[in-house]
């Protein structure tokens, strides 16, 4: 698999805390670690300035009560918990909702222009299965708008910030050479020591030396072939990196279909349609005309949750009332043209300039596409994984939304999380050079990498021929076996197709001698990554027997409590995948009360 002509050109940086990724999580921890004290280092894979939060539209939540004066944390959470059909982490959630009001407020103070109403309020509007307009927005580019006001923070402070860099592997105690006991006592005290990555560039081997590493990298949504994510994002590689350094994952076969992607042009099929259509009044209709909604969640129409409206529109289309291009229709042009260009510019932008439709007139058409990873790698409330140092934040990280998230919960979720996770990466940093200079040496001080390790290091690169053609296949496996509705006899069959596929990848025919063509390099780690997140949806997806928010099994219809309230999780064993699963955290007061007298009304309602 490696090989020996690769003795590429390397060059090294260093810093205290590493940030993998440059998206709004990986930009607020960031600034978050810079400002305890820590000296920084931001590496991304995209552009700077264009990572995959550009694309968020809809807004970020938080229970401000500008427009419902009601509204408060608790209620939030318990949308969150009831949305995440209660297998979300209950800490996480509270941390998330409360902490909410705060990071918008500093958003706002650092500039952020979201919409105001005339009095100066800021406007929150509806986006589903929320009780109250709680998601502010900055027309529909709210992410922009926050990676805007983000990257102004960060040039502020003059941290550093290095794109066009794909990280190919994390750097642990446990990799540099020792003697065989040495190994084994490290293993149990594992530390990170930095990443490797290419850098693009400069065309050559980048080594990082870190103290704390965080990753930011993003979901894995592009195992599907219809994304909302652009071709070059989230193929899983903070995901994979993990797993393969030993961290677990946790509910993998959560993976959220957004109801509305755009079905035609070729080029654009997947693109978002925001929620904040629906949100603003956008009607979904069948070729029929008939807004179908009604039919399968009349209480909020086209704002119930997301995977019950995808379900439903999934439902229309394979029922024989979908549309031309295998869609539904989303209608706003009922709506005066004037709200359609102040609310939703870019959407009419959008689909004017893609497909030739003025939305004001003409209906779009849409269908579900493969949005959110609610899965990801196993953190604690301070998104730190089980290896010392190393940190995961966003959606690379599982638990905070269950088996559903809420629209607008995401960029929150990457702004507290980032911050929480920044603070606590730059504390251990200072604990340990204080640890040091008191004497007592920590393993990460010397992080002396010797030439012949280095050589070792780069050998683990390779590229493969054609990876694109393995993953147009692991892609059509996803789609066919793993979408909407799974069942075990596909999901069996996605498995064995998977790790056939994986051989394929890893064979001799297949490993080049040598490689010159580092984008070919990068096509082949996404490639790798996303063999290893498709294997661990799969498993996780066959081992839940039941159906909950967004992973509905046709052979389990039910949502069973007495067995799956429960987390599932993929460890590595050696080479093996191995699957357990952990009961969720309790649901504690003040929230467990408040979703208990809902139960009640609801049993009333139904009597
Ligand atoms: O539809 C949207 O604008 C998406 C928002 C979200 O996923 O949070």
């Amino acid at each position: 698999m490696t090989s020996k002509k690769n003795d590429c050109k390397r060059s090294y940086r260093s810093c205290d805390v590493l940030i993998i990724g440059g998206g709004s999580a990986g930009l607020r921890a960031a600034i978050e670690a810079h400002d305890a004290g820590s000296q920084v280092l931001i590496v991304s894979k995209s552009r700077r300035g264009d990572p995959h939060t550009v694309l968020a539209r809809g807004g970020i939540n938080a229970a401000l009560g500008t427009m419902d004066p009601q509204d408060n944390w608790m209620i939030h959470a318990a949308d969150t918990l009831r949305e995440g059909l209660f297998i979300g982490d209950y800490d996480k959630v509270e941390m998330l909702c409360k902490s909410a009001p705060d990071a918008l407020t500093e958003l706002v103070n650092w500039g952020a222009r979201f919409h105001r109403e005339p009095d100066g309020r800021l406007t929150q509007r509806f986006f589903g299965a929320h009780t109250y307009r709680r998601t502010c927005f900055y027309g529909d580019w709210t992410g922009k708008e926050i990676i805007r006001v983000l990257m102004k923070q960060v040039r502020l402070r003059k941290i550093k910030f290095v794109d066009s860099v794909y990280i190919t592997k994390l750097l642990k105690s446990t990799d540099i050479d020792k003697t065989q006991v040495e190994k084994e006592k490290n293993e149990r005290e594992e530390e990170i020591l930095g990443a490797m990555g290419i850098d693009l560039k400069k065309k050559n081997i980048i080594i990082f030396k870190a103290k704390c590493v965080i990753l930011a990298t993003g979901g894995y949504t592009r195992v599907y072939p219809v994304s909302s994510s652009r071709i070059f994002e989230n193929y899983g590689d903070g995901v994979a990196l993990a797993y393969e350094a030993g961290v677990d994952l946790v509910d993998m076969e959560m993976v959220q279909f957004h109801p509305t992607g755009m079905v035609w042009p070729k080029k654009a099929v997947g693109t978002l349609a925001t929620e904040a259509i629906r949100g603003e009044g956008g009607f979904l209709l069948n070729s029929k005309g008939e807004r179908f909604m009604k039919n399968y969640y009349p209480q909020r129409m086209e704002l119930g949750p997301r995977d019950v409206v995808a379900r439903s529109i999934y439902n229309e289309i394979m029922s024989g009332r979908g549309t031309k291009h295998g869609g539904v229709w989303l209608d706003v042009t009922h709506l005066p043209k004037s709200k359609i260009m102040e609310r939703l510019p870019t959407m009419y932008d959008q689909f004017k300039r893609i497909a030739g439709v003025d939305i004001s007139k003409e209906k779009m058409e849409v269908a579900p596409t493969a949005h959110y990873s609610m899965g990801g790698v196993k953190v604690d409330l301070k998104c730190h994984t089980k290896i010392k140092g190393l940190f995961a934040v966003g959606e690379v990280a599982g638990q905070v939304h269950g088996a559903n998230r809420l629209g607008g919960n995401s960029l929150l979720e990457t702004v507290v999380f980032g911050k929480i996770a920044g603070r606590a990466a730059a504390t251990k940093v200072t604990r340990e050079k204080k640890r040091t200079t008191n004497g007592r040496s920590s393993k990460s001080s010397i992080l002396g990498i010797t030439y012949n390790e280095e050589k070792r290091l780069a050998y683990t690169l390779f590229a493969v021929k054609q990876p694109l053609r393995i993953l147009r296949q692991v892609q059509q496996v996803m789609q066919e076996n793993a979408g909407i509705i799974r069942e075990a006899i596909k999901l069996r069959k996605a498995i064995k197709k998977i790790l056939e596929l994986e051989k394929t990848f890893y064979s001799k025919h297949s490993v080049l001698k040598s490689f010159r063509d580092y984008e070919n390099v990068i096509n082949t780690w996404e490639v790798k990554s996303a063999l290893v997140v498709c294997e661990a949806v799969l498993r996780s997806a066959l081992m839940r027997q039941e159906s909950r928010g967004a992973h509905y099994r046709s052979d389990f219809p039910e949502r069973d409590d007495s067995k799956w309230e429960e987390n599932i999780h993929c460890t590595r064993r050696g080479k093996e995948m191995v699957m357990f699963k952990l009961p969720v955290s309790k649901i504690r007061e003040p929230i467990e009360e408040l979703l208990k007298a809902e139960m009640k009304v609801e049993h009333h309602l139904l009597e």
